[in-house]
C-alpha cells in the first residue's frame, strides 16, 4: 500500500518488470494506468478492510505487504495549531501501518510462507527538526516492526523495514539538495535484495550515517547540523 506515486510506484514497477503480480494502492489509483490497483485510505479502517478483501478476492495467493504509504509534514512546533498535522501524520504513518498489518496477517500466517515490508526512514533514527511526528511515527514504525517480527517467529512470515534516506521526489528534493534519485535509491534496494532477498533492514549507502548515528557517536553533532533547517519556517 503506498504505491501510486513515489518510491512505492517505483518499485512495483521494478518488481513488476522482474515478473512479480503487483497491486498498488492508495487514494489516487487512477493516477496509475500501467498496474492493477486498489483503493485504499489507511487512514480508514473501512477502507482497510474494504481494501484488503478486494485485494485476496483477486490474488488468493498473496505473499507480500509492503507498507509504503506515508505523508511527510513540516511542522512548526512554537504554532499549536501544528497539532492537526501531528494527528494526520500518526493516523497514517504510524496507526495506517498498524491497520494494514492487521488486515492482512491472518491470511499471511496462514499461508505459512510470506513477507510483510514496512518503510520508516533515516529521520526515525535521526530526527530532522523540521519534521518533528513525521520522525516520532518513523521510530514508532520501527519499535513495531522489531516487536511484529518478535511475535511472528516461527509462523514463515518475513518481517523487513525498509529504511530510506532522503530520496528526491515528495518535495524531499526541495528540502535537501542531497537527496538521492530515485532511480539510484531502487538500483540499490534491489540490489541489496538480490543478495539477501530476507533481510530484517535495507540500509541503502546513504541512509547508513542516519541510521547508525547514535552508535558511531556523530549524533549530536548531525543533529545540530540537520537543525539549521528550522530557519527555513517562516518568522525564524
Ligand atoms: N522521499 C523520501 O525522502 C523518503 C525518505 C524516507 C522514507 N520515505 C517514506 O517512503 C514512503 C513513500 O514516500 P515517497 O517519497 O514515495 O512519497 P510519495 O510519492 O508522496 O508517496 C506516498 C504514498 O503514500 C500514499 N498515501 C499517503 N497517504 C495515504 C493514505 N491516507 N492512504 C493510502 N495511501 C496513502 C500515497 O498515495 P495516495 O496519495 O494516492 O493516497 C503514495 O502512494 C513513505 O512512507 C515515506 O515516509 C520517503
Amino acid at each position: 500500500m503506498g504505491g501510486t506515486s513515489g518510491i512505492g510506484y517505483g518499485l512495483a514497477q521494478r518488481l513488476s518488470h522482474a515478473g512479480s503480480t503487483v497491486v498498488v494502492g492508495g487514494r489516487g489509483v487512477h493516477d496509475v494506468t500501467d498496474l492493477d490497483t486498489v483503493r485504499i485510505d489507511v487512514s480508514d479502517q473501512a477502507s482497510v478492510l474494504r481494501a484488503r478483501d478486494e485485494v485476496l478476492e483477486r490474488h488468493p495467493d498473496l505473499d507480500m505487504v509492503v507498507t509504503m504509504s506515508g505523508i511527510m509534514l513540516v511542522e512548526d512546533l512554537r504554532d499549536p495549531a501544528h497539532s492537526a498535522q501531528a494527528e494526520t501524520t500518526i493516523q497514517t504513518n504510524l496507526l495506517g501501518t498498524i491497520r494494514v498489518i492487521d488486515a492482512f496477517t491472518p491470511h499471511l500466517v496462514a499461508r505459512g510462507s510470506a513477507d510483510i515490508m514496512t518503510v520508516t526512514s533515516g529521520i526515525g533514527f535521526l530526527p530532522f527538526p523540521l519534521m518533528p511526528t513525521y520522525g516520532a511515527s518513523k521510530a514508532g514504525v520501527h519499535a513495531y516492526t522489531e516487536a511484529l517480527r518478535a511475535q511472528l517467529a516461527g509462523t514463515g512470515v518475513q518481517v523487513t523495514e525498509l529504511i530510506p534516506p532522503a530520496v528526491a521526489n515528495a518535495g524531499q528534493e526541495k528540502l535537501n539538495p542531497a537527496a538521492l534519485p530515485l532511480g539510484d535509491f531502487l538500483d540499490e534496494v534491489l540490489s541489496l535484495l538480490t543478495t539477501n532477498p530476507t533481510p530484517q533492514e535495507i540500509v541503502v549507502e546513504a541512509a547508513k550515517r542516519l541510521r547508525w548515528a547514535e552508535r558511531d557517536g556523530t549524533y549530536t553533532a548531525l543533529l545540530e547540523q540537520r537543525s539549521q533547517a528550522l530557519n527555513t519556517l517562516p518568522g525564524r
